[in-house]
């Protein structure tokens, strides 16, 4: 018998024609907590003085330090770009500073382990038609309120590009996600357009190939789903979100995924693995 993927034709449908997919209830409530409660451990044992890297797809100078290179198979800490004042101290708890813990948390902390590499994962993405898909990277996403940032328009393979394509990224909401605290925004179809530019490693750092076009902001719909739901995204859909506006946090944990069987990861990517990424099995 062969592998039977996770997704209905339907399922299957709206993903080819829009660009993405709300699975809901894909995590369950232990799994959720597992990961949040785990985070709040990380966040308490971190030590904030020990790294000042600040993460934002606006800033590309501040992610061309080898802290962001090194975070490829380490659990780092990205800090928020408002979150320090004038005399380079935070403006508030540490717990409320930070952007995003990455990019290894799928392989390194076994709560975040054990959910990334769950049959659901596997079926959903051969059921997609991957042979051999590999999560390349995590990231555990705060949205802070008040300060968590807007993530500007782009397209995922732009930073995961393979020949031909298979970037496929994977946002859990670990909490509600709507219009106000932040959530996801995209244009449907979009990744029928194919990818606008890349962003490339070189001696010089990170930087994209190509100024980003610009975008109306009424071609975009919002992905407001619940705590659980699962969005996928195509490599190629253009989508962003907003500051988080509401007072309270908007966590979300996510995965991107490309196949390692067939086709050949790009050397100018920012990723650079020492090790190859233990692909996703079904049983
Ligand atoms: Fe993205």
């Amino acid at each position: 018998m062969g592998i039977v993927g996770n997704l209905s034709p339907d399922q299957l449908q709206f993903f080819n024609s829009q660009g993405y997919l709300v699975i809901e209830s894909f995590a369950s409530k232990d799994e959720i907590d597992a990961m949040m409660k785990r985070m709040q451990q990380l966040l308490d044992d971190f030590d904030p003085s020990s790294t000042a890297s600040i993460f934002s797809t606006k800033n590309q100078q501040q992610s061309t330090d080898d802290y962001f290179y090194e975070s490829v198979e380490k659990v780092s800490y990205f800090f928020e770009e408002k979150a320090f004042g004038d005399d380079g101290n935070l403006k508030q708890p540490k717990q409320l500073s930070i952007n995003k813990v990455g990019h290894a948390l799928h392989e390194i902390e076994p709560a975040f382990k054990k959910f990334s590499f769950s049959e659901k994962f596997s079926s959903l993405m051969y059921s997609l038609g991957y042979k051999r898909p590999a999560i390349l990277q995590s990231m555990y996403i705060f949205k802070q309120p008040g300060i968590g940032g807007e993530v500007v328009p782009h397209q995922d393979s732009s930073f995961l590009y393979t020949e031909p394509e298979t970037c496929t990224g994977l946002w859990l909401a670990l909490e509600d996600a709507n219009i106000i605290n932040g959530c996801l925004w995209a244009i449907p179809g979009s990744h029928k357009n194919g990818l606008v530019r890349r962003f490339v490693r070189d001696e010089d750092g990170v930087k994209f190939d190509r100024p980003s076009p610009s975008y109306d902001r009424k071609d975009f719909v919002p992905i407001d789903v619940k705590a659980g739901s699962l969005v996928v995204i195509h490599g190629d859909l253009i989508h962003q979100s907003f500051e988080n506006q509401s007072p309270k946090s908007r966590h979300a944990y996510s995965l991107h995924v490309v196949d390692t069987d067939g086709c050949k990861w790009a050397p100018e990517n920012w990723i650079r693995r020492k090790v190859e990424p233990e692909p996703l099995y079904v049983s």
